[in-house]
């Protein structure tokens, strides 16, 4: 008895190691760094947005209005948004027709893409920075060699080291605005989170010192 459970600990120790080694293997090629979502990290994600991705996505989900929930001053607002009115969606500068002929297909919508796919942060800001460029002046997406998106923030063609490190700034931060947009309360629901834990915690020991009121009566 004693042995089987040993080897079905030991199998379970074996299993939980090669699960974790192939996730690791699979998701090598992801960038790790830490993304900061600071205020005035998602300001300059809606920066690099508007002046870049809008061209070829749209975020069909969020509003003009909805940056000044991060903070936009109405100034920049109105100035992002153009002809467009205050509550009309973020949507791209270029029409279904246009993307068809340029990329053969509808280009995604960003406005979930972060909680779409799995790692999603680390997914778009790897995908973005995995641009390379090869011996014979063509452009690969290391990552995804087939993907239809050309390199944007042309990191492949910098060599630069301060402009290469803002570059990866403005990805990090157009990274943590589209998280953001994905689950735009996820702040406060972190926060609400501590006061629900300390509310539980309270009311434990409160219910704990009834249990001990209750029971010193009952035993005396
Ligand atoms: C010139 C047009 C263009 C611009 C500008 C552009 N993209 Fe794209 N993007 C595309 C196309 C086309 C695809 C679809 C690629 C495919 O599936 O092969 C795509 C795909 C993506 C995907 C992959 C979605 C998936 O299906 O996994 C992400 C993420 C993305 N873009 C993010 C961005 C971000 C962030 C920016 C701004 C920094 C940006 N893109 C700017 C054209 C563009």
């Amino acid at each position: 008895m004693r042995k089987t459970s040993q080897s079905l600990v030991l199998l379970f120790v074996c299993c939980f190691v090669m699960a974790n080694s192939w996730a690791k293997s699979g998701e090598k090629a992801l960038r790790e760094e830490q993304i900061e979502h600071e205020l005035s990290n998602l300001q300059n994600g809606v920066r690099v947005f508007t002046n870049l991705c809008v061209l070829c996505h749209d975020l069909k989900y969020v509003k003009f209005q909805d940056l000044a929930e991060i903070g936009m001053p109405i100034e920049n607002i109105d100035e992002i948004r153009g002809v467009n009115n205050i509550g009309d969606p973020m949507l791209s500068k270029m029409n279904a027709q246009q993307m068809h002929a340029l990329f053969g297909m509808l280009t995604p919508d960003l406005s979930l893409m972060a909680k779409a796919r799995g790692n999603g942060i680390q997914y778009i800001y790897s995908l973005l920075l995995a641009y390379d460029e090869r011996g014979d002046g063509s452009i690969v997406n290391i990552l995804y060699p087939n993907i239809k998106m050309p390199d944007v923030l042309a990191y492949s063609i910098t060599n630069d080291a301060s402009t290469r490190s803002r570059l990866e700034q403005d990805a990090r931060d157009v990274v943590a605005f589209l998280a953001w947009t994905a689950d735009p309360r996820a702040q406060e629901r972190r926060s609400l989170g501590v006061y629900v834990m300390l509310y539980l915690f309270v009311l434990t020991f409160m219910l704990y010192l009834v249990k001990r009121k209750t029971w010193a009566r009952l035993k005396s």
